[in-house]
């Protein structure tokens, strides 16, 4: 039936957040790793915001079996730790190196990692700011999810207008991020949730029982700074990827899967 409509069909049947709920973390990992190939395929020089955490690891090491796909796209990250510096192994920027740019052709001119070990983080911010303005934004950007509700560390209460900066981390986020019974450090500098919802795509992963009622709180709750990830709803183009245990406590987890799995794709008869 040919629609009267200005507008064409996907606009409607597509929601603004796109849920799709895999089985466990290994199916989350395939489809994040689809979905991101599918961008590199599109646009070789993708600018791609990086997140860390346990979450995308298994992401990175799909992504890696394609290294010759990297060699024009230009690597941005969400936050890193302050104090720590590039060599330091604790660092958001030793993480990327170890999960995915040692493993990828890749040029160093396109890799644009906070430094966390910057005297004045504003001028940090405001640099990181400027280069993504100069490459015309992020196109992609990879996301996970705090227990808290933090996205990037954007910490509860943050404005979700807010821009790159430094921010003081809650003590449940920095003893998530202890390794080896090292802490890290109490302060980060961030991309802001503002800085964050201009990316054209975004692509968050959640895995994990642990996260199922921040999860229902960021799909189907209300939109507060209180949990700073909700924004995510009003992004036009958000993809969450959860398995089963992360998805286990949302309301509507049936339909979200429904909705996938009949969902208009363009060239269907
Ligand atoms: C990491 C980041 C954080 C993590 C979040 C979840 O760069 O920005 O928001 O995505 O802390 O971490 P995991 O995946 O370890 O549960």
């Amino acid at each position: 039936m040919k629609s009267s409509c200005a507008f064409p069909l996907q606009h409607y049947t597509r929601r603004a957040v796109e849920i799709i709920i895999e089985a466990d973390a290994a199916a989350l990992a395939d489809r994040a790793a689809q979905i991101v190939l599918g961008e590199l395929f599109r646009k070789p020089d993708l600018v791609l915001g990086l997140a860390t955490g346990k979450t995308p690891v298994g992401l990175y090491e799909r992504l890696r079996k394609q290294p010759t796909l990297f060699q024009k796209v230009r690597f941005f990250n969400l936050d890193e730790f302050h104090g720590l510096g590039p060599t330091d192994p604790d660092s958001f920027h030793s993480f990327f190196h170890q999960h995915l740019l040692n493993h990828v052709k890749h040029e160093a001119k396109n890799v644009h990692l906070f430094r966390g070990d910057m005297k004045d983080f504003e001028e940090e911010a405001k640099l990181v700011e400027d280069r993504i303005r100069v490459v015309g934004g992020i196109d992609l950007q990879i996301l996970g999810i705090g227990r808290n509700g933090h996205v990037g560390f954007n910490e509860p209460g943050s404005s979700l207008g807010s821009r790159t900066r430094a921010k003081t981390l809650e003590p449940d986020t920095v003893a998530h991020y202890a390794a080896g019974g090292k802490t890290p450090p109490n302060h980060a500098i961030t991309m802001g949730v503002g800085t964050i919802m201009e990316a054209k795509k975004c692509l968050m992963l959640a895995s994990g029982a642990d996260k199922a009622d921040i999860i229902c709180r960021m799909v189907e709750g209300p939109i507060m700074s209180e949990v700073p990830a909700t924004a995510l709803q009003m992004h036009p183009r958000a993809i969450v990827v959860l398995d089963e245990p992360a998805a286990s406590k949302l309301k509507r987890g049936d339909f979200y899967k429904w909705v996938f799995a009949n969902k208009w794709r363009v060239g269907q008869k």
